[in-house]
């Protein structure tokens, strides 16, 4: 089964093309740039740029994978949560071609889509799973115990931590996104002396709290070198994630532990997890499928339950779904 997968829920264009919701047949991501002069992303510049690089992205990889639209099964696009001007633009274009080329619509959680993810590396998903799922809106922790009961352990309570990274880099005067500049000046950065908190590490629920950083940061930018604030930082930010993960898998025991999201995609992160959580098999995507994309809506499209009729017709965008 090939189906086109599209998402556009923040600021990076994603379409591809997926067989059997593992094999990658072609992919191609639009990451917009106009944001890094904003140190942020600016929601109506956004949407305009989703439209310019919709189109000539789904005939890009159409043609690079040789397919054509009588070969597509579904056409998967992402639905929320998100930004709505910007998932409006993929979830029409979705809609239209289905119209136009007669192909089955099915719209996609983008949180549950970060999940599928795991699959384009060839993993299969063992029950039950605990993931981390940390992006730029989003860190969550989830117990999927059962595809009909998936429980959410805990979520920040003020920024995600992919945020942090990004209003921490601005800071630091790093350009946006600030989570691959901060780790990579943070390999510059010396010293082992932890000058910020890691928050909330000593409470027992399975929140998380980032915000509380920004200020800690402020205070700490006269007095360190910005590498040394990068390392800390970051090393605050993944301690925080692993010890809730780490806590959350000797509380649950999974089968399985998944790193997903953009902030996944942090080398740092990957090694404390393996570090800290060397008794459980632990899996994360290869980097381009961490951050947003196309393949991860048109896997979670193959292994999601899907009902046919008028799925184009009867929805809408929403920004505010929740797993
Ligand atoms: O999943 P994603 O592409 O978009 C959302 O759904 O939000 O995540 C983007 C976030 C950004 O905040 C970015 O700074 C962060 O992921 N990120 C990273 C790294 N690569 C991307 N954070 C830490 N280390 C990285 N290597
Ligand atoms: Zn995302």
């Amino acid at each position: 089964m090939i189906i086109l997968g599209i998402e556009t829920s923040c600021d990076d264009t994603g379409v591809a093309l997926v067989r059997d919701g593992e094999e990658v047949l072609a992919d191609a991501v639009a990451s917009q740039v106009t944001h890094e002069d904003f140190g942020g992303v600016v929601p109506e510049i956004a949407s305009r740029e989703h439209l310019q690089a919709i189109y000539p992205l789904i005939n890009q990889v159409m043609s690079e994978a040789g397919t054509q639209p009588d070969d597509l099964d579904r056409i998967a696009a992402t639905q929320g949560p998100g930004l709505v001007g910007s998932l409006l633009v993929g979830f029409t274009a979705g809609q239209t071609l289905s119209f136009l080329w007669d192909v089955p619509f099915q719209p996609i959680n983008h949180l549950i889509a970060h999940l599928y993810s795991i699959y384009l590396g060839g993993h299969e998903i063992e029950l039950p799973v605990l993931a981390l799922l940390a992006s730029g809106g989003h860190t969550q922790l989830i117990l999927i115990n059962d595809y009909s009961d998936i429980e959410l352990l805990g979520e920040t309570r003020d920024d995600a931590a992919g945020e942090a990274f990004d209003k921490i880099a601005k800071m630091l005067d790093l350009p946006y996104p600030g989570g691959p500049e901060i780790s990579r000046l943070a390999e510059k950065g010396e010293g082992t002396k932890k000058f910020l908190p890691r928050p909330m590490t000593d409470s027992d629920t399975y929140d998380f709290s980032f915000s509380g950083l920004k200020t800690a940061v402020s205070r700490a930018l006269d007095k360190y070198e910005r590498a040394e604030i990068a390392r800390e930082a970051q090393a605050a930010i993944t301690d925080s994630l692993v010890a809730k993960l780490n806590r959350a898998a000797r509380e649950f025991k999974p089968e399985q532990v998944l790193l997903v999201g953009g902030v996944a995609a942090n080398q740092r992160l990957r090694d404390e997890v393996g570090r800290e959580l060397s008794d459980f098999d632990i899996f994360y995507p290869e980097q381009k499928y961490c951050t947003d994309n196309g393949a991860m809506v048109a896997s979670a499209a193959h292994f999601l339950p899907f009902e046919k009729q008028n799925q184009w017709y009867n929805s809408d965008v929403n920004s505010t779904i929740q797993i």
